[in-house]
């Protein structure tokens, strides 16, 4: 009884992680349905084996011993019916479990053959390159300047196959958005894919899933599966340059910006900023979080992120831009502008 109340109290502990934005057990697409599928099925017979083996110890420990009728009458003469009872028991039980884990194997490797398998019909490609520690997210289509690049959010519309190649500029990071598939590493050297198919719309979070280093942890990042016609008013929207300051504060801040240090890593489409290293910030304030998922994105997370992001991520490559509070109230102001 014990064993089935707290067998019963994990299972509920067990189900209530199950729902949420970064969970493999609340699937949002066909891959990760089969993962989970797989998860649950295992989780069942597991729990069933567990449950006989308590039962056969339960019995074991209470039923009266019979010690000494094992080795009763001539020593080995013949085999007694009890040792032949043991034998055939265990035999049964040893090609019980080799069937059992035999199955379990197969299902496995077909559901893996199943969620690897690329769909050769996907018509978006988005290029994903892990860095320390963000990720940057390319938009790639034969039309140059149908191209574009944004970070740490991948957006993708509902239903359709998404192709992910997958890249990394420095060491080993591990893709993983649990609620659309399983996990794939970036390795440095080495392209790698995975196909996501939103089933519903959502906002589902992703992490990195392979230690890289001090901030591994805030390597996060958002996919948002959208209808079709929202995800191409977005799409549309990427393409733009940035627009023109609105004001004469936005403007101070557009001219600190291209004067500055800030030059030296970031891009913003329409202006001179055109550095590869750090986040393209052509439309920085459409995003969802800061910092690859460290601050939620607003304007006040955004001043405090460019006034000391040593602070608030110690070892990101930002480095602290010793700009004054005019200026960067001014550098805020035109960045918050660039929807
Ligand atoms: Cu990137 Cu862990």
């Amino acid at each position: 009884l014990a064993t089935a109340a707290l067998t019963a109290a994990a299972l509920t502990v067990l189900l209530t992680g199950c729902e949420g934005v970064q969970s493999a057990l609340d699937p949002a697409g066909h891959q990760a349905g089969r993962i989970a599928g797989l998860w649950w099925l295992f989780l069942g017979v597991l729990t069933v084996i567990y449950l006989l083996v308590l039962a056969g110890l339960l019995i074991a420990a209470i039923r009266p011993r019979r010690r000494g009728r094992l080795h009763q009458g001539p020593a080995f003469a013949k085999e007694p019916p009890i040792e032949r009872r043991l034998t055939r028991g265990l035999t049964a039980w040893a090609v019980g479990t080799g069937v059992i884990i035999l199955t379990l194997t197969g299902l496995s490797y077909a559901v893996d053959r199943d969620v690897l398998g690329l769909t050769g019909r996907a018509e978006l490609e988005i290029e994903v390159t892990a860095k320390q520690w963000w990720w940057q997210v390319k938009y790639n289509d034969p039309v140059p300047s149908r191209s574009f690049e944004t970070a740490n959010e991948i957006r993708l519309p509902v239903g359709v196959p998404v192709r992910v190649v997958l890249k990394s500029q420095d060491v080993i990071h591990s893709f993983w958005v649990p609620n659309l598939h399983g996990k794939t590493d970036l390795i440095p050297g080495r392209v790698n894919e995975t196909t996501l198919t939103a089933d519903r719309e959502g906002r589902f979070r992703g992490q990195c899933a392979e230690f890289c280093g001090f901030q591994h942890a805030n390597m996060a990042l958002d996919v948002l599966a959208m209808p079709r016609d929202r995800f191409d008013a977005w799409r549309a929207a990427q393409l733009s340059s940035a627009p023109a300051p609105g004001d004469a504060l936005q403007e101070q801040g557009r001219q600190v910006f291209l004067s500055s240090a800030c030059v030296m890593c970031h891009t913003i489409h329409g202006t001179s900023a055109a550095s590869r290293v750090g986040p393209d910030l052509t439309h920085v304030a459409g995003r969802l979080s800061l910092a690859a998922g460290t601050l939620p994105y607003n304007k006040g997370n955004l001043a405090g992120w460019i006034a000391d992001p040593q602070r608030i991520k110690p070892g990101t490559r930002m480095p602290v831009t010793g700009l004054s509070p005019d200026q960067l109230q001014g550098v805020v102001a035109y960045l918050d502008s660039l929807k």
